[in-house]
């Protein structure tokens, strides 16, 4: 049943058009940044592999994929949104890497705008695609909801986004969280796709990650801090909309997170859960760095949210950025694929190891 007022349709559509005109225009960066400055390769003088015959393939939830990037669940339910989805789909379907949509409520809510989702399904028939519902919508509405995203797109995967500051600071956000893991466990027991739960820019600690994983949840999207700030998105919508008690706690909530480098190690202790690491990632060499520290692919937003207003040969000229900036660092680390890059094993110091020592190392324990 569509619970959605025609009132609350225009405000959602109004909110995907802000999002990506402030995620485009403004400086909505963490201050604080990712940690991947503290882990250090370790250089091989010898590589004894040809660069020319390095392989880009990863595996991931049992699919092989031309490189180990993804591009991040971002937009739809606009006209705009569907411009962006088709530039992205198109470079997903010619290099085979998985592709993530918006947040599917505005489409389930109004049919008539689930064609700026479906583009990507049209431009990628063999993309993986993840469909993008939000931890609220699932715990009102449950598994239906959850299984006609999957259905709109084709799906590969189902995305569960868990974004518990952002709806704090969003006016008219809704907090209600509780009952969010028995849901969680009722749709990895009927979806019958992959379930992937993702953060939006605040990370996940181990226990949190723990409790996905004992449910049954096949994958964690991290989306650590240190990249695009929901916070300070929010924060701008906020003080438009003239809600100033809003901007005044995400002023002092701007820096809450966990830094991508510090959630992915956490992350990485359990064995099994696979993980894609994103959040803040702005090269090659930082794919390479985190699969070093345990994810088997990576993931980028905003990189790819400015690439794609523009057209899809700047998706493409990113994406191909981004594969030779990998391929140089399994170069020089003598590794001639993506599972071999990801067993050299990363110097990790400053904040970093500290937040390994006091966190890391003690869940072993
Ligand atoms: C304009 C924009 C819209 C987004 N919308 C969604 C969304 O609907 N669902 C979701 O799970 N994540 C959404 N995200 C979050 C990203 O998927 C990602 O987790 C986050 O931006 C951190 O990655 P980045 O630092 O590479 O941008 C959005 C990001 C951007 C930039």
């Amino acid at each position: 049943m569509d619970r959605v007022t025609a009132q609350e349709r225009d405000d959602i559509a109004k909110r995907k058009s802000d999002h990506i005109k402030i995620a485009v225009h403004e400086d909505v960066e963490y201050r604080i940044t990712t940690w991947l400055e503290y882990v250090i390769m370790p250089h091989s003088p010898i590589p004894e592999v040809d660069y020319s015959a390095i392989s880009t393939e990863r595996t991931f939830l049992d699919r092989r994929f031309g490189a180990p990037i993804v591009i991040e669940g971002m937009t739809g339910g606009t006209e705009e949104g569907m411009r962006i989805n088709g530039n992205l789909a198109i470079v997903a379907e010619k290099y085979n890497i998985p592709m993530g949509i918006g947040s599917q409520r505005i489409a389930i809510s109004n049919p008539q705008t689930a064609g700026t989702f479906r583009i990507a399904r049209e431009l990628g028939p063999h993309v993986f695609l993840m469909a993008n519902i939000g931890a609220t919508q699932l715990i009102q509405r449950g598994v239906e909801f959850a299984w006609q995203a999957v259905k709109m797109i084709d799906a590969n995967a189902l995305v569960v986004h868990l974004n518990p500051l952002q709806e704090l600071i969003q006016p008219r956000g809704d907090t209600a969280f509780s009952g969010l893991l028995s849901k969680l466990r009722e749709v990895v027991r009927e979806i019958g796709t992959h379930v992937i739960v993702k953060e939006v820019g605040c990370g996940f600690t181990y226990s949190a990650a723990m409790k996905l994983w004992e449910i049954g949840v096949d994958a964690l999207d991290v989306a650590g801090a240190g990249g695009t700030n929901w916070t300070e998105i929010e924060r701008l919508r906020a003080l438009e909309a003239g809600a100033v008690d809003k901007a005044e706690l995400a002023e002092t909530y701007r820096e809450w997170g966990i830094p991508t480098a510090a959630s992915v190690l956490e992350v990485a202790e359990i064995e099994g859960l696979e993980m894609i690491a994103s959040g803040g990632v702005k090269s090659g060499l930082d794919v390479a760095k985190l699969l070093c520290l345990g994810a088997e692919m990576v993931g980028l937003a905003r990189p790819f949210l400015k690439a794609a207003v523009e057209s899809d040969a700047a998706v493409e000229r990113l994406l191909k950025k981004l594969i030779s900036e990998v391929k140089a660092a399994a170069f020089l680390t003598g590794s001639s694929s993506m599972d071999q890059l990801a067993r050299v094993k990363p110097v990790i110091f400053g904040p970093l190891k500290e937040w390994y020592v006091q966190r890391v190392s003690r869940s072993r324990s």
